[in-house]
Order: structure tokens, then sequence, then C-alpha cells
């Protein structure tokens, strides 16, 4: 009978070993334990042994069965472990592999342009200001000089904004605003940036959106001449152009300057000879004192960019819609 004992045992490990799956153990269960297992049988046949050989065979079967309930016990959570690795590796996350290959999002080519002009002229000792896009007459026309009659007031220029009085209210149509607002909120010296987004009733082609960016320049001082603007913007030229770009004043007219210039550059693709990036010139006397600068004391300048312009001069975009329709092929480039 031992020797029956230890073949059930042996056969009964052999079992245990080669169960490779949770699933195969739980089958072979009913061939280690069930009644008509080995050991089981063995038991049945104690019935028929003297009492101090039962007690004996007894012992050793149930040392056998304690045996193999162990190593079925280690079995089973070694299994276990293992199918808990293989599910978590197979539910895995992992987010960075997710993200191979791709490209990480980067800011907008217009926001790119604007803070590459805001840090030229924080170079240049600058501040950045910023204004509201929703206005009133007064911030975005009267204050500015503009004659109550003037064609930028336009219903076909402005687009107005359905508050108030009938065209009182208007999305501002340039950032020249914003000369207004910081004069009436700070006394000078004032040296100021202020890029932002316009709006025009314009309809959508190659060169005009009803949407767009400019960045104004204001500076009010003591002592500050058209020299100083020429100045300034021939530095900004350098700065942000490069060494190659030559700039130019030519003599033009804006109800808020006198006198007034257009800005240009010449092209850096050198397709065509000059190029027109905005407006300047010294602020109006009158403009001064709707602000409440005294123009006897105080003289500025200011001027005016087109951002897109800028972006698309400098980056061979040749039509402004691509800007504004977010097409992945077309911003990924940049
Ligand atoms: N506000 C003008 C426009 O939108 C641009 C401009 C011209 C701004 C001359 C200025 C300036 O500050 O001095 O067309």
């Amino acid at each position: 009978m031992r020797q029956n004992i230890s073949d059930a045992e042996a056969e009964a490990k052999g079992l245990i070993a080669s169960a490779d799956s949770l699933e195969k153990l739980r089958e072979i269960e009913p061939a280690l334990f069930g009644k008509k297992a080995a050991l089981g049988q063995l038991k049945r046949g104690l019935g028929g042994l003297e009492p101090d050989e039962r007690r004996e065979m007894g012992q050793a079967l149930n040392a056998a069965r304690q045996q193999i309930q162990q190593l079925l016990g280690d079995k089973r959570s070694t299994l276990e472990t293992a199918a808990r690795r293989v599910q978590l590796e197979a539910e895995r996350l992992d987010l960075t592999e997710a993200n191979a290959g791709r490209a990480w999002g980067h800011q907008h080519l217009i926001s790119q342009t604007t803070q590459r002009l805001e840090d030229v002229f924080v170079g240049m000792g600058f501040e950045v200001a910023e204004g509201p896009e929703v206005e009133d007459d007064w911030h975005n026309f009267g204050s500015l000089n503009f004659p109550d009659d003037h064609p930028a007031r336009a219903m076909q220029d402005t687009l107005y904004v359905d508050l108030n009085e009938p065209e009182s209210t208007m999305l501002r149509t340039h950032t020249s605003p914003v000369q207004v607002r910081t004069m009436l909120n700070q006394k000078p010296p004032i040296y100021i940036v202020a890029p932002g987004r316009v709006y025009r009733r314009d309809t959508a082609d190659a060169t005009h959106f009803p949407v767009f960016h400019q960045i104004e320049g204001l500076v009010v001082d003591k002592g500050i001449t058209m020299a100083d603007l020429a100045g300034v913007l021939d530095e900004f030229t350098r700065a942000y152009f490069g060494h190659d770009i030559e700039s130019r004043l030519r003599p033009s007219f804006f109800p808020f300057t006198e006198p007034s210039a257009e800005y240009d550059i010449t092209d850096p693709n050198q397709r065509t000879g000059w190029l027109e990036l905005g407006g300047c010139g010294m602020v109006h006397p009158n403009v001064l004192a709707n602000c409440g600068i005294d123009p006897e004391v105080y003289t500025g300048f200011a001027f005016g960019f087109g951002i897109d312009r800028l972006a698309m001069m400098r980056h061979e975009v040749d039509d402004l819609r691509e800007m504004y329709t977010n097409d992945l092929r077309f911003l990924s480039q940049f």
C-alpha cells in the first residue's frame, strides 16, 4: 500500500507539473482529489486493514494529500500571477507610444509671428498693451480725428454690433484705439506696442479676410521727432527681417497722424521692388489733446502694420485664406 501511495503521489505531481494554464489545473483537479482519484480509492481500501496498519497508512495518505494540495496551491498562484501579467500587458495604455511618429502641435503661424514681433519691440524697450475687440465709435474713430463723414466709418468697411444706438458699437477696424486707451490710462513717457485682431467688412480672397491682425506702436514723450520714428522702424526692420532688408517711408495720409507715411520694405523674395507693410506718422495734436495730453509739451509717433501680411511675406504664403481654414497640411509646415 505504501508503494501505491507514493505512486499516486508521483502521478499527481506529474499532472500538476504538466498543467500550463489555470483551465488545465481546474481540469485535473478531479483526477487528484475526486472519488475516482487514486488517493481516494486507496483511502477507501483502508477499511480492510489491521488497525495499526490502518493508522499508519491513513497518516501516509493524509501527508500525501497535504503535499499535493500544497503543490496545487503553489502552482495556482504561479499561473495566476502569469495570467495577470499577460492581461496587464494586453490592456496597457502607453501614451508615449500612441504619440510616437506623430508631430506635437504648435502655435499657429500668426501667433508665432506676433510673439516674434513682441520680442523684437520688447527688446527695444517697448511694453505690450491690449484693448477690447468690440469698440465704440469714439475710441475707434472720433478720438482718432476721423471726421464724421470719413468713408472708413461707412457700412461697407465696418462691422457694427447690434447694440445700443445704431452704428455706435463695432468690431474694431484697426488697433489704433489701443493708442487712445493707453494715453487715457497712462501718463507719458509711453512706449507700447499693441498686437491684436481687427475686423472689416471684406470679401475673403487671396489678400483680404474679414478678420486679420495688426500690431500698433505708440511712443509719446518730450522731444520725439520724425527722426525717432524712422530710427525705430529701421532698427525694427533689421532686427526682424535681417540686414539684407531695407525700409523706406513714403508720404501718405491718416487722420490721426501729421505728417503721415507708409512704411515699405524691400521684398525679401525679390519678386517686386517694395512691399507696403503699414502706416505711421507723428501723432496728430488733436489726438493727443483728445486723450488729455498737452501737445505743446509732448509729441509722439505711431505706426500700425498688418501681421498676417508680414507672416505671409516671411513664409512665402500666397493666399491669406490659408491662415484661417485650419488645414493641418498647411499649418504643420511652420
Ligand atoms: N490704423 C491704420 C490702418 O488700419 C494703420 C496705421 C496708420 C496705424 C498710421 C498707425 C499710424 O498707428 O500711425 O490702416
